[in-house]
């Protein structure tokens, strides 16, 4: 079944302008926003368009929460953890009201679109005084219009999961790296996963308004761009003219942007096609992140991934010998329920025979209202470390293997900062998303630099200049 995106409205689209100038116009308007964010670089790139919707309400960024009149956490529960640090923080902040009673407190993101979460806001947080869901984030401007306006708290949960809301204003973090989404939602309904939950049907946004906001990026000097969606490799499932992955990626390989990267890619549509335009792309790095979850056949049938271990293992073959220099990265789960001793030692040979860059490991989170959350078979908590704790050195263990093998190799480095240990050094991204360390100054930032990797820290490179 495919989901055909509608597309927020005109008369909605000037409805929320209007209100915007309303909330810019309020005698009682906050004048500061501050935004916290939780989660992935999906949250992270909503998070810079609510900035930009503040900004157009006359609002200004505090830097810090304690000088802001509205801080907005925009949440995540895809873990236990990420729930719990959100609720954590919100709940501190109802301290800080004492001493500062017209703060607004504000919740979104995806851990208040999850069913039933507006009524424990309602019943339970009463401190919080606006909260919305995933599917609602472009209606923010008359959301807090309302608040203004009624002076009662303002929970408003869509389940309209379907939308796509074009032409955001949005205030990007970094001048020189820049987020552009591709898709939303998720139809895979992994076992163990929320994201289908609270961010809704698969939908993908029109090839040209991609290719447009890929333009005007590219036009203000942007250096790299990070093509987003639970599942990028499905982008244009169902659509009329054939959109699919692979032609867009070519089309935007060819516009001649100078870094393109893209998360996430399911492995169970990686296809050869896919490979093909990365291996012939001139601006595609050569890294991708291709979660597996487990090396174990049967946890992964029963996390519904839909591939195997072998099948995984076949994809690797074809990515490197396409792409010999390719890095790649994965997501690790241990201790998915009735998960045995041997079961877990598969994830652990896998990642011995794929030998990845990096891994982030997970333990496992029974989150509510998915299909493992029913499953017996709980792993007990001192299980679970000891489980999570052998994988991180497996972990580990392949990252110093990859860094080895890039000792005396050319890399070509995207300045992002200062070192924070060392004031005359930069550091930045290889192809390959590793970090390197260089020497270097401020005027160094937002530049592609062609280095020599001279040797390997734990988590980082280190490199040379090469002379031009
Ligand atoms: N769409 C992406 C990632 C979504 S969430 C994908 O399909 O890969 C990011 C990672 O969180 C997942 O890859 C998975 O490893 C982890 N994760 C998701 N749900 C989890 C849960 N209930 N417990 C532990 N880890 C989980
Ligand atoms: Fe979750 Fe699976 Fe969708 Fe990724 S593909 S967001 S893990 S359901
Ligand atoms: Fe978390 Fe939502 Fe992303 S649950 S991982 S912020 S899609």
């Amino acid at each position: 079944m495919h989901y055909k995106p509608l597309y927020v409205t005109e008369d909605e689209r000037i409805e929320q302008e209007y209100a915007a100038q309303q909330v810019l116009n309020h005698p009682d308007r906050p004048k500061t926003f501050h935004i916290v964010t939780y989660g992935c670089q999906m949250n992270a790139h909503d998070s810079e368009k609510l900035a930009g919707i503040f900004l157009q309400m006359g609002m200004t960024e505090a830097a810090d929460r304690l000088e802001a009149d509205l801080v907005l956490f925009n949440t995540c529960c895809v873990r236990d953890n990420a729930e719990r640090r959100a609720l954590g923080n919100v709940t501190w902040l109802k301290e800080l009201r004492k001493d500062k009673p017209n703060l607004i407190i504000g919740v979104c993101g995806c851990m208040v679109q999850q069913p039933q979460m507006a009524e424990r806001i309602l019943r339970q947080y009463r401190f919080i005084d606006l909260a919305f869901g995933t599917h609602n984030l472009h209606r923010l401007p008359s959301l807090l219009l309302n608040l203004l306006e009624k002076k009662t708290r303002i929970v408003s949960v869509s389940d309209q999961d379907t939308t796509i809301a074009e032409g955001l204003p949005v205030k990007r973090l970094s001048q020189h790296h820049a987020y552009i989404t591709i898709m939303y939602g998720c139809d895979n309904y992994c076992s163990y996963c929320i994201v289908p939950y609270v961010r809704g049907h698969e939908r993908s946004r029109q090839m040209d308004d991609i290719l447009r906001e890929a333009d005007v990026l590219l036009n203000s000097g942007v250096q790299e761009i990070m093509l987003l969606g639970q599942n990028v490799n499905s982008y244009g499932n169902g659509s009329e003219n054939g959109d699919n992955f692979p032609l867009l990626l070519k089309k935007l390989d060819e516009m001649g942007i100078p870094r393109i990267r893209f998360m996430t890619s399911h492995p169970k549509d990686l296809s050869d096609e896919l490979i093909d335009v990365m291996a012939n792309g001139k601006h595609i790095c050569n890294h991708l992140h291709l979660p597996v979850q487990s090396g174990n056949n049967e946890i992964l049938r029963l996390m519904n991934r839909r591939y195997t271990r072998e099948d995984y293992l076949r994809k690797v073959e074809k990515l490197r010998s396409a792409i010999p220099t390719i890095g790649l990265t994965t997501d690790l789960i241990v201790s998915f329920p009735g998960e045995t001793e041997a079961q877990f030692e598969d994830t652990c040979s896998l990642v011995r025979e794929v030998g990845y860059d990096a891994a982030f490991t997970f333990i496992y989170s029974p989150r509510e209202g998915t299909q493992a959350a029913r499953m017996d078979g709980r792993i007990p908590a001192d299980e679970s470390s000891r489980r999570i704790e052998k994988l991180i050195r497996e972990v580990e263990a392949s990252t110093a293997r990859v860094h080895e093998t890039m000792i005396g190799r050319d890399e070509l480095v995207l300045i992002e900062g200062l070192s924070k240990r060392d004031p005359n050094k930069v550091s930045g991204k290889g192809t390959r998303n590793i970090t390197v360390t260089l020497d270097g100054s401020a005027a160094d930032i937002g530049r592609i630099i062609p280095v020599t990797i001279t040797s390997a820290a734990v988590n980082t490179l280190r490199g040379e200049r090469k002379e031009r």
